[in-house]
């Protein structure tokens, strides 16, 4: 691994998920000068005038992204990056922006046959006749904003006058929302490197519903690896995380939701192209049972930057190009052993 490199770790941001973005970058800057990388902590919020110009600033190399949500996972500072030739982690453009947008994501799934849970669109308009747009679709239902992350804006709905309030909660967050049949089954998350499955974690919110409160409550929540799934079943669960990666295009680290029933069904939420990273995350989580400690994993991803879109754009030198690599801890090849486990 190129230690010479000088890395901006990205944090903040303008999204609902903010804080959970300074405790991702504080983590993954604190794992990555503890391992000798030289790095530099970039900071924005919804304030800052110029996100560009604190990049060029900062001088960097290379970007990891400790962003989530809308401006930091859905293709905006991708395709800014791009723009300045500096290589980043995580998906491109195209595979963020689909991956954010909870319907086009759907649709492609559908396109897929990747089984996701039936669904359909509202906005402020339908809510004066949502009776008859909801029609015979059923409850309960959950409803989410089309654009959103952390569960921020998520509720779940057994009657109309609920799912009108649900309705006007999410479209606090985003112009449309997302009705979809609730799913009574076991949530498990798994992780994708590359394309290829580290392993999966079983979420168990003490509420029954994995809200915003559930997700960072210490003790809301039990989490069990590995799922408590016969291993037929957990297989199946794994092969459609890659299939719903592989339909979106997602590269790099991320993390996908699904809803695996007690009967035959499994169904993909969402894939999330920036999953949480502080220490106590879930991806780390799932990492450290495949025998990826903390560290490595923050260095796998920043070895995996690189810029997608192929523009004609001068790049920044690095401070001395011709020094030879240095070799990290636990070698690339030997995590990618691990994660093809
Ligand atoms: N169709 C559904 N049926 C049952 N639970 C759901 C459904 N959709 C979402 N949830 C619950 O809400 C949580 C957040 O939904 P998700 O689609 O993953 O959005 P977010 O991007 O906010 O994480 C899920 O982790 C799950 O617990
Ligand atoms: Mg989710």
């Amino acid at each position: 691994m190129n230690k010479m490199r000088r890395v901006g770790v990205l944090m903040g941001g303008m999204s609902a998920e903010r804080d959970v973005s300074l405790r991702t970058g504080e983590g993954v800057a604190r794992a990555l000068e503890e391992r000798g990388h030289d790095v530099v902590r970039i900071s924005f919020g919804p304030a800052t005038r110029g996100v560009d110009e604190l990049v060029r600033a900062a001088k960097i190399d290379v970007a990891f992204l400790a962003l989530h949500g809308k401006g930091g996972e859905d293709g905006c500072i991708q395709g800014l990056l791009e723009l300045m030739g500096v290589p980043y982690t995580g998906s491109s453009v195209l595979a963020s922006a689909l991956a954010m947008d909870k319907l086009k994501a759907k649709e492609l799934f559908r396109l897929h046959n990747v089984p996701t849970p039936p669904y359909y669109v509202a906005s402020r308009s339908d809510l004066d006749d949502l009776e008859e747009l909801h029609g015979s679709f059923g409850f309960p239902v959950i409803v989410k904003p089309r654009a959103e992350g952390s569960s921020v804006g998520v509720t779940k709905a057994c009657n109309l006058s609920e799912l009108q309030a649900g309705i006007a909660t999410a479209l606090e967050h985003d112009d449309s929302a997302l009705v979809e049949r609730f799913v009574t089954a076991m949530e498990v998350h798994v992780g994708v490197l590359d394309g290829r499955v580290l392993g999966a974690i079983e979420v168990v919110p003490k509420s029954g519903l994995y809200d915003y409160h559930a997700k960072y409550t210490p003790g809301m929540t039990e989490y069990v690896t590995p799922p408590r799934l016969p291993s037929v079943r957990a297989r199946g669960v794994m092969n459609l995380a890659e299939r719903a990666v592989r339909a979106l295009g997602v590269t790099g680290a991320c993390r996908v939701d699904l809803l695996v029933t007690a009967g035959e069904n499994e169904y993909v939420l969402e894939v999330n192209t920036l999953p949480g990273m502080t220490p106590t995350s879930l991806l780390p989580k799932i990492a450290q049972g495949a025998g990826i400690d903390y560290g490595s994993l923050c260095e796998v991803i920043l070895e995996g930057a690189k810029l997608h879109a192929g523009l004609p754009v001068a790049r920044r030198k690095s401070k001395d190009a011709s020094a030879p690599a240095h070799v990290s801890a636990l070698p690339l090849s030997a995590i990618k052993r691990a994660a093809a486990g």
